[in-house]
């Protein structure tokens, strides 16, 4: 299992620190969700602080676009080297050329579901890309309570992926926590995105080896 602590729950006022931090701790990725105001009712990261986030990383980011105009925002972002960017496929009318776009810039793309957004929206587009992230909240804020049906829309992906003979990710955001952690890896998660587990913990490394079931 791969872990992505999300730096929203992060205290921006030691933003260094905390990078520093979980990158010590065990973290595989670096999720930075970024949030427009728009497709979501809140205003996240931009640019800058990206830059700043990118110099202390030693783990590869992941960024998670919760935005209209996806994109503008791609072009943002790909300056900074991301390992992911993530779009959700409600807001992309040409999201194969999108795909496309992100990969030839030689990042990986990924697609991201909403919680009411059928797995079968895929069928023709999962072997084309590196991650789906499935929400298991309303997109938006951190600290949300776990939507169960994420479960069923593991599997479902998890078919789909196999079927299809897709090398693709499944990734699990919203509300993850040590309770849900075992549940979400049996139905067939890879990368499980924390952000209030993780930084409301006293250990970020116990709460690390917590989702990665290390114990
Ligand atoms: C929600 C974001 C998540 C969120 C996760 O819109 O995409 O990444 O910050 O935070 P927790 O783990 O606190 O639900
Ligand atoms: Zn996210």
């Amino acid at each position: 299992m791969y872990v992505a602590p999300s730096i929203l729950s992060a205290d921006f006022g030691r933003l260094n620190e905390e990078i520093a931090a979980i990158c010590d701790s065990g973290a595989d990725l670096i999720h930075v969700d970024v949030m427009d105001g728009h497709f979501v009712p809140n205003l996240t990261i931009g640019p800058l602080v990206v830059e700043a986030v990118a110099k202390v990383a030693t783990k590869p980011l992941d960024i998670h676009l919760m935005v209209e105009n996806i994109p503008f925002f791609v072009d943002l972002f790909l300056k900074f080297n991301p390992k992911f960017i993530t779009f959700h496929i409600e807001e992309e009318k040409h999201p194969l050329r999108l795909i496309q776009y992100i990969r030839d810039k030689g990042i990986s793309p990924g697609i991201v579901l909403n919680p009411h957004t059928p797995v079968s929206t895929l069928e023709h587009i999962i072997t084309e890309v590196d991650m789906v992230l499935l929400m298991s909240v309303n997109p938006g804020f951190g600290g949300q309570k776990f939507m169960p049906v994420v479960y069923e829309k593991i599997r479902a992906l998890r078919e789909l992926i196999e079927r299809k003979n897709a090398k693709c990710l499944i990734e699990v955001d919203g509300g993850v926590n040590g309770l849900n952690a075992p549940e979400l890896d049996e139905a067939g998660a890879d990368v499980l995105v924390a952000g209030n587990y993780i930084f409301s913990s006293s250990s970020y490394e116990e709460a690390i080896r917590a989702l990665k079931m290390q114990f």
